[in-house]
C-alpha cells in the first residue's frame, strides 16, 4: 500500500517506520526533508522516501495526518486534491497544557478534518493511546485496544488491517461523529498517564461476552 505520512513526529514517525518495515511504500511528508531528524527517521524506517507534504499526499492511497491540531487545517488544505484517498486522523484538539479539548461534544477534530480534506474518506484512529504503545501494542498475550470510526466502510476495513498488522486489537466504534467520544477518550489516557501516576506504558482492553 502507498502510505503518506503528513507530519513525521512521534506518531507519524513511529507508525510510518513500522509500516515501512512491514513492506508498505511509505512517503514521509516533512517540513525539512534535509534535517538530521528526517534522515535519522528514514534510517530507522529502513525504507521509504523523505519529501514535502504535498508530494507525500499525491502518491499515497492512505494518508496519516499527524500534526498538532493548531497546524492541521493549514497543512491539510495545502495538500491538494484528496478526493477518494483514505485519511487517517490521529489529531487530538488538545489545550496546550493537555487539561482539556479545544472543541468537542457538538463536533470533533475528525469532522473538521473531513471538511478540510474535501472528498477524502476520513477515519479517526490511533488517537486514544500514546505513540510508545504504537511502537509495541502487545502486552503478553493481550493486544492494546484501538477504536476507530468513520463513515466509509471500505476505508475503515483498510485502517483495521493496517492496525491489526501492527499488533493492535482494532474495534469499529461507528460513524465519524463517534470521534466526539474518541477524542475525550484520548484525554482519559493522557490524564492517567501524566496526572494519575500510570506512566505511559499502559493501554485499554475490550472484554465481551
Ligand atoms: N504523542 C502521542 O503519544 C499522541 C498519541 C495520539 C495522538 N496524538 C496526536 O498526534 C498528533 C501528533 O502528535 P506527535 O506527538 O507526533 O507530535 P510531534 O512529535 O510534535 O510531531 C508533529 C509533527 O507535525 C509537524 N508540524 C508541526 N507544526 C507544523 C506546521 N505548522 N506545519 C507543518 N507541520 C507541522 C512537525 O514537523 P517538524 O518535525 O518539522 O517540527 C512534526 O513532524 C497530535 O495532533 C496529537 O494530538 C499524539
Amino acid at each position: 500500500m502507498n502510505i503518506g505520512i503528513i507530519g513525521a513526529g512521534n506518531v507519524g514517525g513511529t507508525l510510518g517506520a513500522r509500516w515501512a518495515r512491514n513492506g508498505h511504500t511509505v512517503a514521509f511528508g516533512v517540513r525539512d526533508p534535509n534535517s538530521t531528524g528526517s534522515r535519522e527517521l528514514l534510517q530507522k524506517a529502513g525504507s521509504g522516501t523523505l519529501t514535502n507534504m504535498a508530494d507525500a499526499a499525491k502518491s499515497a492511497d492512505v494518508l496519516l495526518v499527524s500534526t498538532p491540531w493548531a497546524a492541521a487545517r493549514q497543512v491539510i488544505e495545502s495538500l491538494g486534491d484528496l478526493s477518494g484517498k483514505i485519511v487517517i486522523d490521529v489529531v487530538n484538539p488538545l489545550l496546550p497544557d493537555l487539561s482539556g479539548l479545544i472543541l468537542g461534544t457538538t463536533t470533533s477534530a475528525a469532522e473538521q478534518v473531513a471538511q478540510w480534506a474535501s472528498g477524502a474518506r476520513v477515519v479517526k484512529a490511533f488517537n486514544t493511546i500514546g505513540f510508545n504503545i504504537m511502537a509495541d501494542p502487545s502486552f503478553g498475550a493481550s493486544r492494546a485496544l484501538l477504536f476507530y470510526c468513520g463513515d466509509d466502510a471500505a476505508a475503515k476495513q483498510t485502517v483495521k488491517s493496517l492496525a491489526a498488522e501492527l499488533g493492535f486489537d482494532p474495534q469499529d466504534a461507528g460513524p465519524l461523529r463517534q470521534a466526539r467520544l474518541l477524542e475525550p477518550f484520548a484525554l482519559l489516557w493522557i490524564s492517567l498517564a501524566y496526572g494519575q501516576g500510570y506512566g505511559r506504558d499502559f493501554a485499554f482492553q475490550l472484554l465481551r461476552r
